[in-house]
């Protein structure tokens, strides 16, 4: 049989099991504790920015929530990239508002900042202000952060800064995460760090990472009883999860260096075939490169590939297709450039895990050189 080699799997950094065995130790089996604290403190530090960060139960989560603290409700519309994954999206739909979805820019792949006010005009002029923007890194390449925030404050609209997939990644110096009215992290299995599942909400002060761990904690008021004023949901990290996420924080750096060695080997080695493109980082951006994505030149390729990977026993995916051509959002309104579609096409990511060896890469070169021989 031959070795598998995933996409993008966990990859421990050795202290994890210490941080989970004290919460054991401790009898801290719980949604809060001192691995949630020093998880948070240790996210905070390293995003910077004064960023305040609520550790939740996943990226999914934060994104409710944020929306939520955004004041997102019932009948609202909220503009969504269209490339990305749905969690970008569902959470909009469970507070009763609508996504629209705008397509993305050649040079980030991410939302573009055109479409964007374009997007904007149109809704008002239907008399639909949009009550928050979700930008989205993907890939962990920065979105134009400059562009879509200039616009977001021409409008006077807040902004939900996806950073599930770019925690490590930059733009202007500053870190993916810290850029938005709020921001989210996932620690997803598949992340550039896991607790298994999980996620951060980041929040420009204090006293709104408070109301994010209230309303995560169930929206307990205080009294000595268990009193209610809000809905609330149970949303918090377990202390024991959290153990994990201290221990993957201390070997962040290592996992970013090496999912970039990943890109630049993979860039080295089939960007001579000139059936094969890459996306390079714009001036100023700096990638994480959580997974290495390839053009071909055409859906038949993509899929010759992918295949021929498959029968190795090596995982890859098609990019991300595209919100707006989802059945489920089929009735939302888009504004659509054929970007996304165009790359959902033709995009294949590469196995890209920060424990890939260069005997693997060596292997994955091979067959995708043999393939477009
Ligand atoms: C772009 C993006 N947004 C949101 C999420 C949601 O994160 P989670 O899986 O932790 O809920 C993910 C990943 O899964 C993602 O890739």
């Amino acid at each position: 049989m031959l070795k598998k080699i995933w996409l993008s799997p966990p990859h421990m950094g050795g202290n994890e099991e210490a941080y989970v065995k004290e919460a054991f130790d401790t009898n801290w089996i719980a949604p809060l504790g001192p691995n949630v604290q020093q998880f948070e403190k240790s996210i905070e530090d390293f995003v910077g920015n004064n960023t305040h960060a609520a550790c939740l139960s996943s990226g999914t989560s934060a994104i409710h929530l944020g929306l939520e603290l955004l004041g997102v409700s019932e009948g609202d519309e909220v503009i969504c990239q269209s490339f990305t994954f749905s969690a970008s999206a569902n959470p909009i739909t469970y507070l009763g508002a609508s996504p629209i979805f705008v397509d993305s820019e050649e040079d980030t792949w991410n939302i573009s900042p055109i479409l964007l006010e374009e997007a904007i005009k149109d809704r008002m002029a239907h008399g639909k202000k949009p009550k928050a923007i979700v930008a989205v890194h993907l890939y962990g390449m920065p979105y134009k952060v400059d562009e879509v925030h200039e616009v977001a404050r021409n409008y006077d609209i807040p902004v939900i800064e996806d950073s599930a997939e770019a925690l490590g990644s930059s733009y202007r110096g500053f870190n993916c995460g810290s850029f938005g009215d709020v921001g989210i992290l996932s620690f997803n299995g598949n992340k550039i760090i896991t607790t298994s599942g999980g996620g951060a909400l980041l929040c420009k002060d204090q006293k709104t990472k408070e109301k994010a761990v209230f309303l995560a904690t169930q929206a307990r008021d205080d009294a000595p009883h268990y009193q209610h004023s809000h809905i609330g949901y149970n949303y918090r990290m377990s202390n024991v999860l959290a153990g994990i996420g201290r221990g993957q924080m201390e070997v962040l750096k290592d996992r970013v260096a090496a999912r970039r060695h990943n890109f630049q080997y993979y860039k080295e080695h089939l960007s001579n075939l000139t059936d094969i493109t890459f996306i390079n980082e714009p001036e100023g951006s700096y990638s994480n490169r959580w997974l290495t994505c390839i053009l071909t030149p055409s859906f038949k390729v993509r899929e010759n590939l992918r295949t021929a990977l498959e029968k190795e026993n090596i995982e890859s995916r098609p990019l991300w297709k595209p919100m707006h051509l989802q059945p489920v959002f089929e009735k939302n309104a888009s504004f659509v450039n054929g970007v996304s579609e165009d790359l959902f096409e033709r995009g294949l990511c590469l196995p890209s895990g920060s424990s890939l060896e260069i005997d693997d890469l060596e292997r994955i070169c091979e067959i995708i050189k043999n393939e477009l021989k």
